[in-house]
């Protein structure tokens, strides 16, 4: 697979990467082990060297089991993950965390379950409002002399946290929602990226599956999945959004390929330094992800899609609200 770098940073990866957090936490019950691993392991053998993880997924468990999948090829490929929470008994997130001792502590028990000696890219997963940026960055910063992180990323804050970031420790990649049903980032975002030098994470490429047209009004998920608590999934929001999953799919049928493939070709045509993470638990989806690297959006196909998705009003917040509070703008 064809690489991208990150912005500046100089961290270069696969153009599209693998978000692991389904195999472990949101999404209803975790993925059995060995069949995680041979997942994690077939994405490494088709070109993917970017992997996508977070204290919170599970919590712990997600990095755990990248830990022991990476290992044989652990020098040979990126390893992003975040801190940023703090968690009740149950393992659920009690509130935001921040604060320098604990984004130390949390470092090195992460390096621990990934069982390596360097973080490659480390997020702070949510701007936490009780802790100024500065102090955030300064101690990413702290922790990449001692040469226990490479890069320091941001996920889903405002424009000016980004640019208060950036000026203590190089922010190389922020990580925020964008697809063809959350162009947000459209507005201050890239255009901040782009002058600053910093990469784009798009995380819930595939809309968290929607956009790929395996979701309709119909579907049913585990009592466990987070897609139960998000408007943008109500039953009604399902049957409006359905309309930009048709457009979306006569195109991809027009050009042979499928509706996830538009929905991260599109995404990688928006800027160079854009590689998103689309996350999957299938073998046969991932097959199907990776080779929306290969395939080129023409001016004219672009175009379509642009007048496909302004013909739809999207419905339903992408957060129930407790969530949509803790995004920094
Ligand atoms: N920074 C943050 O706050 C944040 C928030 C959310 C996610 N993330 C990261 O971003 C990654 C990706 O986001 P995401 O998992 O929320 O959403 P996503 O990648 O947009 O969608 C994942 C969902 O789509 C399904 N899917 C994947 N490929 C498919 C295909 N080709 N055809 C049909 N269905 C397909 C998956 O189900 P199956 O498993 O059944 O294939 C899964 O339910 C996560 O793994 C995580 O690493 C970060």
């Amino acid at each position: 697979m064809q690489k991208r770098t990150l912005g500046n940073s100089g961290l270069e990866v696969s153009a599209i990467g693998l978000g692991c957090m389904g195999l472990s936490f949101g999404y209803g019950p975790a993925t059995e082990k060995q069949q995680a691993i041979t997942l994690i392991r077939t994405a490494y053998e088709r070109g993917v060297t970017f992997f996508d993880s977070a204290e919170a997924y599970g919590p712990y468990k997600n990095e755990e089991l990248l830990g022991e999948a990476l290992a044989p090829f652990r020098d040979k490929v990126v390893i992003a993950t975040k801190f940023g929470f703090d968690f009740n008994a149950e393992g659920g997130q009690s509130g935001l965390n921040s604060r320098p001792q604990h984004i130390r502590a949390v470092a090195e028990a992460a390096l621990k379950r990934l069982n390596t000696d360097v973080i490659d890219l480390l997020y702070q997963h949510r701007v936490d409002p009780a802790v100024p940026i500065e102090d955030v960055a300064g101690t990413v910063k702290d922790l990449i002399a001692e040469g226990k992180v490479k890069h320091f990323g941001l996920s889903e804050a405002g424009s000016q946290t980004i640019r208060r970031a950036h000026a203590v420790q190089p922010v190389a990649a922020l990580q925020s929602e964008y697809s063809l049903w959350w162009r947000e980032p459209e507005g201050d975002i890239l255009p901040v990226l782009e002058e600053l030098g910093i990469g784009f994470v798009p995380f819930s490429p595939l809309g968290k599956g929607f956009l790929t047209g395996a979701i309709n009004a119909q579907t049913t998920f585990d009592d466990k999945d987070f897609r139960n608590t998000v408007p943008r999934f109500s039953t009604e929001a399902r049957e409006a959004n359905q309309a930009l999953v048709d457009l979306l799919g006569e195109i991809a049928s027009a050009k042979q390929v499928t509706p996830a493939q538009i929905a991260l070709a599109w995404l990688l045509a928006q800027k160079p330094w854009i590689v998103p993470i689309p996350g999957t638990t299938k073998l046969n989806r991932l097959e199907e992800n990776i080779g929306a690297a290969a395939v080129v959006l023409s001016a004219d196909d672009l175009a379509a899609i642009e007048d496909a998705v302004s013909k739809v009003t999207v419905q339903g917040d992408r957060y129930p609200a407790h969530l949509q509070a803790r995004i920094n703008r």
